[in-house]
């Protein structure tokens, strides 16, 4: 089990068996949604990088790919509610239906800006949000993703692409951090 100095991961949350499943479930749900459209999915970088590359190959529908990159400023764990676009998307956006894909919502300010500043007054036909986990314990902006796959509590959770400090992207299942 990978460790880095201070921390080590706990127990398994979300074994890769059930993550596939629900991500199966929430392919079927958007192809259906979305018949007959054409599709634009925008992966938030970095940490939805795997849980898309997995979605996009359950979804049977005309899709095309992009990602951006947002970082909520703030002094600690607190959130100022101030949020930084470090990379836009590279298409444009007017007339399509963008399906955001986001790795978990835990003050929710980072999706709420997005929706309703960044994505708001370009001509965009919808914007849904499909977020892999839900943390509302810590939620301070009113945001409610379209498309969820878990509700997890409040502890820090890695892997399937989330991350502590870039650590422990890689693991294949979802756990939590625990100090050492
Ligand atoms: P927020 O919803 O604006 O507070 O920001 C959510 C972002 O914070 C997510 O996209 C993650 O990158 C990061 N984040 C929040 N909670 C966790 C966690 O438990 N583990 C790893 N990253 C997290
Ligand atoms: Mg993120």
């Amino acid at each position: 089990m990978i460790s880095i100095p201070g921390y080590e991961v706990g127990g398994i949350l979300l074994s890769e068996e059930e993550i596939a499943a629900r991500v199966a479930e929430l392919g079927q749900r958007i192809t259906q949604d979305y018949a007959g459209e054409k599709l634009l999915v925008i992966g938030i970088l970095k940490g939805a990088f795997v849980f898309m590359s997995d979605l996009i190959r359950q979804i049977d529908l005309d899709l095309e790919t992009d990602f951006m990159a947002a970082s909520s400023y703030g002094s600690g764990t607190e959130s100022s509610g101030e949020v930084r676009i470090t990379k836009e998307p590279g298409v444009d956006l007017a007339g399509r239906h963008v399906l955001l894909v986001e790795d978990i919502v835990d003050s929710g300010i980072t999706l709420k800006y997005l929706k309703d500043t960044y994505f708001a007054d370009r001509d965009i036909r919808s914007v849904k949000i499909c977020a892999l986990l839900d943390k509302p314990a810590r939620r301070k902006a009113d945001i409610t993703p379209d498309y969820k796959g878990f509700t997890v509590d409040d502890r820090f959770i890695v892997g399937y692409g989330l991350d502590y400090r870039e650590h422990f992207r890689q693991l294949p299942h979802i756990t939590y951090l625990v100090e050492k």
